[in-house]
């Protein structure tokens, strides 16, 4: 076996065989580099975009729509004589956390998706109500909003039912509820503000609470009835 046989992997030798080696062996590198690049690219997209997406496989499909100028200022009219604390349940990007605040609030947000939770919490740093803020990555189903006298949410009908008991075991009687675009299917509102889909309906929860008491109440006479 000749000495080149063995060695059939060396760059080959004579003038011009070094600068072919060095050039092949840079292209590889560049190509690793490349590749390195576009996969650290192709995760940072997915770690952006999965939380925005993710909402859309869920059971129940929320996913985020920003409420218009006129919607959040339907929502402060309706509150516009209340004050204390305020919970806007699937904040966003943390726009009516942030207009209730400067209106005197102590306002939080549940949001599930944390680059909506961190957007949030740099504009309420910037926006100079910091203090009177705050924002959580939760899921709205498994937190309790028992502490909250002002309820905000901007939902979707397939959720309603669900969040209206939730809400109905939860809030104390002196809370009151404001809905954004879409009604609670069985309480009765108050009052309305605004129209089309800038629209809010607002509820006493000393309305909706009789209201499920009496739901029980009739339910369980009829259970008793059923028994005997
Ligand atoms: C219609 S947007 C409303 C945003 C904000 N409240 C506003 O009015 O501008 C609903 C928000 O709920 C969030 N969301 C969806 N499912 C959630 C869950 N299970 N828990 C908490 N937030 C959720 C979405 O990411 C989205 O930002």
């Amino acid at each position: 076996m000749s000495q080149q046989e063995l060695f059939v992997d060396s760059p080959p030798a004579g003038p011009g065989a070094s600068e072919a080696g060095g050039g092949s062996r840079g292209r590889s590198r560049l190509g690793l580099v490349v590749t390195g690049m576009l996969g650290g690219s192709l995760v940072a997209l997915y770690a952006v975009a999965a939380p925005f997406v993710a909402p859309a496989l869920r059971k129940i499909c929320l996913p985020f729509v920003p409420a218009t100028t006129a919607q959040v200022e339907n929502v402060l009219q309706a509150l516009r004589v209340r004050s204390g604390s305020l919970v806007d349940i699937g904040s966003g990007d943390g726009r009516i956390v942030i207009a209730a605040a400067k209106h005197g609030f102590r306002a939080s947000g549940f949001e599930l998706n944390p680059w909506l939770v961190w957007y949030s919490r740099y504009k309420a740093w910037r926006e100079g109500v910091h203090s009177s803020t705050s924002f959580h990555i939760s899921d709205l189903w498994k937190v309790s909003f028992a502490q909250y006298s002002n309820v905000v949410i901007f939902g979707v009908p397939q959720m309603m039912d669900q969040l209206e008991l939730k809400l109905a075991r939860e809030l104390p009687s002196s809370a009151r509820v404001v809905a954004c675009r879409f009604p609670f299917p069985t309480w009765l509102p108050e009052h309305t503000a605004g129209e089309g889909i800038d629209t809010v309906w607002v509820y006493n929860a000393k309305t909706f609470k009789s209201q499920l008491q009496q739901g029980l109440t009739r339910q369980t006479m009829t259970t008793a009835q059923e028994d005997t």
